[in-house]
């Protein structure tokens, strides 16, 4: 039986192997492994790529977001708009800043809209952290209008969503006033280990974010803040930068699958919607199903082979770490009602198309039959 696993990271890790290894042996000769050249390249080529002015690496796509709140010297006393529906740091990073996450509903494309957040805006909101979940932009214009007309900032959740566009072009991490992405291997630009980027186009969040970085050290010696050791190394930032070289063709690979699964998984569950002229990137390809028939249609997908996830079984609001914050069940209905109706399925560049094929075929199947 043909068995598609819902992500195989060595199969990239292959394909371009050779370039790694000799990008490797680069640095590893340099003796240069911590904010050199591949540092400031790829910031560079990153910028550029999301048609921003700047770019800061740092560990990881959580310290991005926390490092971007903290910039913005939002904390104690402060309120955060988030969705309930999102990876948990997304979350995390309001909380380790001081101020408090406000979780707010979602559309039915998981995504928050306007209509959503103003049901949480109060006295205390700062900001809103629009997660462009699954690679798909929230509606931005709509969203800008509204918080530049109350003077909430915008913070982007880009984690999933490298290189989407809106109608007019504009590319995810370029609309707020600065952006976290995550370069976790699972993530559709990634390295092989942690790292994360910030996107922005004003120089004070880039110049707090760089003391914020490096221990707050403005030279060898002289620290004039409390900072952290949040820095990507050289070696992730040789793969980040040649990876780049890869990103559009992968970028179009995923989006090829996702018409594939579009035009040819029955109508008979609902499929995820591109705008026209849109580009959605499909970090996730997400499907919704009957909330009763969900947990067995997957456990016959695994039968057939085909490995499937969720993407995220619990919205945030009920995480035990968020108890304190006193929501309920019932609070946030669509977020509920969608975390337990989807289903993600396999989606990555070097999937061939017999798999595809398999993952179609078998899904149609079970529709068809039983369900
Ligand atoms: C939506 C979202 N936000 C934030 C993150 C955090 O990124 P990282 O794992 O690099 O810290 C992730 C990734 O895991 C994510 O999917």
């Amino acid at each position: 039986m043909m068995k598609v696993p819902f992500i195989d990271l060595k199969r990239e890790a292959k394909s371009i192997g050779g370039e790694l290894i000799s990008k490797t042996k680069e640095v590893l000769d340099s003796g240069n492994y911590i904010s050199g050249n591949n540092v400031n390249k790829f910031e560079i080529e990153f910028a550029k790529y999301c048609g921003v002015s700047d770019a800061i690496t740092v560990a990881n796509g959580s310290d991005a977001l926390r490092l971007i709140i903290q910039s913005l010297d939002i904390g104690p006393g402060d309120e955060v708009i988030c969705p309930a529906n999102s990876f948990i740091a997304s979350a995390w990073t309001i909380i380790a800043a001081g101020a408090t996450p406000v979780f707010c509903d979602v559309e039915e494309d998981f995504l928050l809209s306007v209509e959503t957040i103003s049901k949480c805006i109060t006295k205390k909101t700062k900001a809103i952290m629009v997660v462009h979940l699954t690679g798909k932009l929230c509606e931005m214009s709509s969203l800008q209008r509204y918080c530049n007309h109350r003077n909430i900032l915008i913070i982007e959740d880009s984690a999933q969503a490298i290189g989407a566009t809106n109608k007019q072009g504009e590319k995810s991490g370029s609309f707020g006033i600065a952006s976290g992405f995550s370069l976790h291997p699972l993530k559709n630009l990634a390295v092989y280990g942690d790292g994360g980027v910030i996107t922005t186009n004003s120089q004070e969040v880039t110049r707090k974010i760089k003391l914020l970085r490096n221990h707050g050290l403005i030279n060898r010696d002289e620290c004039i803040v409390w900072g952290f050791n949040s820095r990507l190394d050289e070696l992730q930032a040789a793969y980040g930068l040649l990876k780049l070289n890869y990103i559009e063709g992968w970028t179009e690979k995923y989006i090829s699958i996702a018409n594939r699964y579009s035009s040819e998984l029955t109508d008979r569950i609902t499929k995820p919607k591109t705008e026209e002229g849109c580009r959605d990137v499909f970090h996730n390809y997400v499907i919704t199903v009957s909330p009763k028939k969900r947990n067995a249609i997957m456990h016959e997908m695994l039968s057939k082979g085909v490995e499937t996830k969720i993407h995220y079984p619990i919205p945030l609001h009920l995480q035990k770490c968020a108890a304190s914050l006193g929501y309920k069940k019932g609070d946030l209905p669509n977020t509920e009602r969608l975390a337990e109706s989807m289903i993600s399925l396999p989606i990555y560049p070097s999937l061939s198309e017999n798999e595809i094929d398999h993952v179609i075929s078998s899904l149609n199947n079970i529709i068809k039959t039983s369900h």
